[in-house]
């Protein structure tokens, strides 16, 4: 059974941040779209939330932060997770810790990451997330390709006058790291620092997907994930995830959020949908009750982007 909202959307998968704390501190970061927190769900708080997801048929977990890597309990945690038996957990980390970690967590049963990473450039590097740390990210993507987690997919925001002249540079080395490129349009949201550097570093990548056409053997568009665009070449995969404005971004939505201190969030865009998990585990309710909260939630969950017809509704 797979739970559905009105718009006919399934929730198959889960993105639990785990934490708001961050050793980075980039520029553009929306934070996952998440107001900073007071507290953090315990490793066994977490895993409650991902049983009773199961129970309702979410099958994909992925751990976000701030940084997940952080947190002294994250193999425990996968541990834990992985012991619900979920098809597929992923994380998403900086890369800094994962040279430390990634063999421990591929024991515990990780089966993925993604390495949010922009340049190869070390001024760039420091430009964008105000440390040091780039040979620390890029061996976290390497020490992850050699512990087996597969696939590693390195997560580039793509930003003009930054770093959209390395994208060829940044596949070369993901191909030699047995890594995919991932190239994530720039997004604005209310949880940015800032945003006026939108304007300034926006990149509009209709072009490259032009090209990427063109030159690519084959491609393929990912209808579950959001209806993201994959393009495999020679030697290598590329993806794009453009969900600005995008109403099929938004149509073929899967997923669902929850935030380091427990709640439910239906939109990566949105703060005024959250729906409360932690004070009922607190409280002491049971599997069936918290099953219901799950469902209720996801039944009231809405597209950001409608189409045109849905919002003159
Ligand atoms: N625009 C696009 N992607 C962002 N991320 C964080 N902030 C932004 C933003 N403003 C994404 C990056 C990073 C992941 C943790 O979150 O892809 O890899």
């Amino acid at each position: 059974m797979t739970a559905k909202d009105k718009y006919e959307r399934p929730v198959f998968s889960l993105r639990i941040s785990i934490t708001n704390r961050c050793n980075v501190k980039c520029f553009y970061c929306h934070h996952d779209g998440i107001i900073p927190q007071k507290y953090e769900m315990t490793d066994d708080e977490i895993y409650r939330v991902a049983k009773v997801a199961a129970d309702i048929g979410v099958g994909k977990i992925r751990l976000s932060g701030g940084e997940p890597l952080i947190r002294d309990d994250i193999v425990e945690i996968v541990q834990k997770i992985s012991s619900i038996g979920f098809k597929d957990i992923a994380l998403t980390t900086n890369g800094t810790l994962l040279g430390k970690y990634a063999h421990e967590l591929k024991q515990a049963g990780l089966n993925r990451v993604n390495v949010s990473f922009d340049t190869l450039n070390p001024e760039t590097y420091r430009f964008i997330t105000r440390r040091d740390y780039i040979e620390k990210a890029k061996e976290g993507i390497i020490k992850a390709s050699a512990a087996g987690l597969y696939p590693v997919k390195v997560n580039m925001v793509v930003m003009k006058g930054i770093n959209h002249h390395e994208i060829w540079d940044m596949f070369q080395f993901c191909k030699e790291n047995g890594a995919i490129l991932q190239l994530i349009e720039l997004l604005k949201t209310e949880t940015c620092p800032d945003n006026d550097f939108f304007d300034e570093y926006h990149y509009e990548m209709d072009e490259l997907e032009n090209e990427l056409n063109e030159i690519s053997d084959d491609v393929k568009t990912r209808q579950f994930m959001q209806d993201r665009k994959k393009y495999f070449l020679e030697g290598g995969e590329i993806e794009i995830v453009k969900p600005m404005d995008n109403t099929e971004f938004c149509k073929n939505c899967t997923r669902l959020r929850i935030t380091p201190d427990g709640k439910i969030k239906p939109c990566l865009l949105r703060n005024d949908n959250l729906v409360d998990l932690i004070e009922p585990i607190r409280l002491g309710y049971s599997d069936e009750e918290l099953k219901k909260i799950f469902l209720n939630a996801i039944a009231d969950r809405e597209p950001f982007y409608k189409e045109c017809a849905e919002t003159a509704r």
